[in-house]
């Protein structure tokens, strides 16, 4: 069974991690520990079976604000109360994992969190901040991007939940 934890940097390998985005890598190593400490963030990892030392992938969580002129209009009278969305910070996939299912696994895992936390502190869309590259892969599965915005895509908790349920 795959179950995605808490990243522990006195267990997992930080410095073997390589998704081949240095930026990526460099979060896990340096960030990702520290801005969980302070309650900033959180970034979960699946661990390789064989070698729970191993980091498979990682992803990050937090709250984002939502730039509602960039919404389409319906979305933006229904949502105009609205402050925060979830944000999926951070996803990534080691090299030596991709394309074997990891990725989409990894985002379903981060959406079932964020759908569970919006039953208790309410929030309308989950956001998430995609490097060059990995646009493609966050619109496969429904993301739609911020008018005017590239990196920047959202999907719609309402959606969330008829996937997920
Ligand atoms: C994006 C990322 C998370 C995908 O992880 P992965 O484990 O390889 O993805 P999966 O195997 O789960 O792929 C799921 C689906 O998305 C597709 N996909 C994977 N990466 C993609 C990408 N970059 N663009 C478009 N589609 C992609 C796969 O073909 C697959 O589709 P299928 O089910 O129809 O075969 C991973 O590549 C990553 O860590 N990226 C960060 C590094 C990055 O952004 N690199 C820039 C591109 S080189």
């Amino acid at each position: 069974m795959m179950i995605t934890v808490q990243l522990d940097k006195n267990k997992h390998d930080r410095n073997r991690f390589d998704c081949g985005v240095n930026a990526l890598n460099a979060y896990l190593k340096v960030m990702a520990n520290q801005q969980s400490k302070k309650d900033n963030t959180r970034t979960f990892v699946l661990e390789d079976e064989n070698k729970p030392k191993h980091i498979i992938g990682y992803y990050t969580l937090t709250m984002a604000p939502i730039n509602l002129e960039l919404l389409p209009n319906k979305l933006q009278k229904k949502h105009h109360n609205a402050g925060s969305g979830g944000l999926i910070a951070r996803l990534a996939v080691d090299k030596r994992y991709k394309k074997q299912g990891y990725g989409e696994w990894l985002l379903i895992d981060a959406l079932k969190k964020l759908l569970l936390v919006s039953e208790t502190v309410g929030f309308p869309l989950v956001i998430v901040d995609a490097k060059d590259g990995s646009i493609e892969f966050y619109e496969k599965f429904g993301f739609m991007a911020f008018q005017d915005t590239v990196n920047k895509l959202f999907l719609t908790m309402a959606d969330i939940r008829v996937s997920l349920t």
